[in-house]
């Protein structure tokens, strides 16, 4: 059984819809915003969020309870998903949601026909490494200097999972 599989199972997910991903629209950039500038230093400006949208990436609102609390970006293409950003409003991380909604966002991808999904994510998140780590990610590479930071550029971690054989 896939690794995020069980994380979804032990979090008792299921029945009630309280909790659910849902494609994100133009209305949801308000809360997008305001969630970006609060979990980011360098955040992505609207009119990048916009072209998200206008390209047509994968992009998924996460809504719990009626309330918008996080979102992701993804491209999916020949057979390759690649994270762009998943960000969950700060009064709701450390509950587990991330891992279901990357759980979500992997069953997804797996979905569309992707065998591989990457990332890149800043060497001192170490919030995000553990929980990519800890749903079966593996370092492979590493990009100087790839962020700006407050003391110069920050390298960027480049992970990836193999999804195409896991069982969803
Ligand atoms: C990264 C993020 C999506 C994780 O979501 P989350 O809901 O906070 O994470 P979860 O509660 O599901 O925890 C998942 C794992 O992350 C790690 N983690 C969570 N909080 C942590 C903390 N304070 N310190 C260290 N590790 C932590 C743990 O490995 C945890 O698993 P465990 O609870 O089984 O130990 C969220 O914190 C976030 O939006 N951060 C800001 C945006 C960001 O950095 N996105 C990633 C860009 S690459």
């Amino acid at each position: 059984m896939a690794i995020w599989q069980d994380f979804k199972d032990k979090l008792g997910l299921g029945e009630k819809p309280a909790l659910f991903l849902r494609p994100l629209k133009e209305r949801d950039l308000q809360h997008v915003l305001r969630i970006e500038r609060e979990m980011y230093d360098y955040p992505w400006s609207e009119d990048i969020f916009r072209d998200c949208l206008r390209v047509a990436y994968s992009n998924w609102a996460l809504i719990k309870d009626e309330q918008f609390i996080g979102y992701a970006i993804l491209s999916i293409a020949v057979g390759e998903a690649h994270i762009l950003n998943i960000c969950l409003d700060k009064q709701y991380t450390g509950q587990g949601l991330g891992r279901h909604f990357l759980a979500e966002l992997l069953d997804m991808a797996k979905g569309k026909e992707a065998a591989r999904i990457f990332l890149e994510v800043r060497q001192s998140n170490t919030v995000a490494i553990n929980l990519y780590q800890t749903m079966g990610f593996k370092k492979i590479g590493q990009r100087k200097k790839y962020y700006q930071a407050a003391d110069g550029r920050e390298d960027a971690m480049v992970l990836s999972l193999e999804i195409a054989d896991a069982e969803r």
